[in-house]
């Protein structure tokens, strides 16, 4: 069965208590949970980590090529500047794996400094505005 790293960057682990009017009521935990769920319906197997950390970031995008593994990528704050998780990323897709950049809230009708991301033109594709869904249909995607 393949493995997909499931990766989420900053403040995602107060999911649940964090703004939930943009990023809803489901706790990281919960998160995990669907995630695990839908791994299983798909006939994937998923390492699901979120770290706060820009370098164990980068460390575990390392990891996913060195295992080829695909990911699945929410860089949160991260997708707007980190040049450093961009030239990690673009290891992954450029040796042959995907990474799909996923979003809960849909960053193009938010602030600003939200509307660029340094990711995504070294990801596969990207999916945004869907909640935890996001995070679901990469999955499905990957499942193929
Ligand atoms: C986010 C959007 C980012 O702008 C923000 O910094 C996050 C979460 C999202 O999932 O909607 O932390 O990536």
């Amino acid at each position: 069965m393949k493995t997909v790293l499931v990766l989420s960057g900053p403040n995602l682990g107060r999911l649940g208590s964090r703004e939930p009017d943009i990023y809803g009521s489901v706790d990281y935990a919960g998160l995990v949970a669907q995630v695990e769920t839908k791994a299983a319906q798909v006939g994937l197997k998923v390492d699901v980590r979120q770290t706060d950390s820009e370098s164990e970031l980068i460390g575990w995008l390392h990891e996913a090529v060195d295992q080829q593994l695909d990911v699945v990528l929410n860089p949160a704050a991260f997708t707007h500047y980190s040049y450093a998780v961009a030239d990690a990323a673009v290891q992954v897709t450029k040796s042959g794996r995907r990474l799909i950049e996923v979003h809960l809230s849909n960053p193009h009708t938010r602030e600003e400094f939200r509307h660029k991301s340094v990711i995504t033109a070294v990801a596969t594709g990207v999916i945004a505005g869907f909640g935890v869904d996001s995070y679901l249909l990469a999955l499905a995607q990957l499942s193929d």
